[in-house]
């Protein structure tokens, strides 16, 4: 049965399951979203997609949407909120965009974008992390992992292994690779499985292919991350979806 819910005023239709995610993205509703992606289970993590329904925040990719719904998204409260936790992300990881290959096609970056982010505000943690080159192909980054688990969720989920997994607790949470040693290099991930194109940031890169793409035509150069997500919530593009 189809029934409705408002979004900033406009009248939403949504079906029998759909989150207020689901049903805002059907009906052309941009709502800010880093760790949400339509191929997979709603994550919860990232709360950039923070809305008001009927007065309280919640997050709008994890909860169903249902009958008479008042919903406010696009709100200048709501997207200072939003800025905050973009802002959080950085000082938490070591995001030097002017050094990383994934600048200009990055979500977490084209969200600060987006939110009118100017500075990350907050002090830097400068936390030690782990670059992990051992596979010939893939180098993953945790410096600029921001544990979305959507590399979780791909290699479990759609490649049917078990590369990634998540350890720790509180602020010592970090994405582990599954393997005895610890290193990617001996796991089974392979530079066609879908985790390793899933990546919103640049924590997993692609060997031999940095920079190919010159400034001005990067994917964010273009258009802005509202545009960019829209379009990939109705079909994803599976050769680079740092941008979906
Ligand atoms: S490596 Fe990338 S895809 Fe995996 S949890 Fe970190 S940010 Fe998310
Ligand atoms: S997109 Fe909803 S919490 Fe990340």
């Amino acid at each position: 049965m189809n029934t409705t819910i408002t979004i900033d005023g406009k009248t939403v239709p949504f079906t029998d399951g759909q989150t207020i995610m689901d049903a805002a993205l059907a009906s052309g509703i941009y709502i800010p979203h880093l760790c949400h992606n339509p191929d997979f289970e709603p994550h919860g993590s990232c709360k950039l997609c923070v809305v008001s329904v009927n007065g309280r925040n919640m997050t709008s990719c994890t909860m169903p949407a249902s009958e008479g719904m008042v919903v406010a998204s696009d709100t200048h409260e709501l997207n200072e909120d939003r800025k905050v936790l973009v802002q959080m992300l950085f000082v938490e990881g070591n995001h030097i965009c002017p050094a990383c290959e994934a600048s200009g096609n990055c979500q977490l970056q084209a969200s600060a974008y987006y939110l009118n982010m100017l500075s990350p505000h907050f002090t830097h943690f400068y936390a030690p992390r782990e670059v992990d080159a051992s596979h010939p192909d893939i180098f993953l980054d945790l410096n600029r992992c921001i544990l979305c688990e959507l590399c979780v969720r791909a290699s479990r989920e759609i490649d049917g292994k078990n590369v990634f997994g998540i350890s720790g607790r509180g602020i010592h949470t970090h994405l582990v690779v599954n393997a005895a040693s610890g290193r990617l290099g001996d796991t089974d991930f392979a530079v066609t499985d879908r985790a390793a194109h899933v990546c919103p940031t640049g924590a997993i890169l692609i060997k031999r292919q940095g920079y190919r793409i010159p400034i001005g035509k990067r994917t964010f150069d273009q258009r802005n991350i509202s545009e960019v997500q829209m379009e990939s919530s109705q079909h994803v593009e599976p050769d680079d979806e740092r941008k979906t």
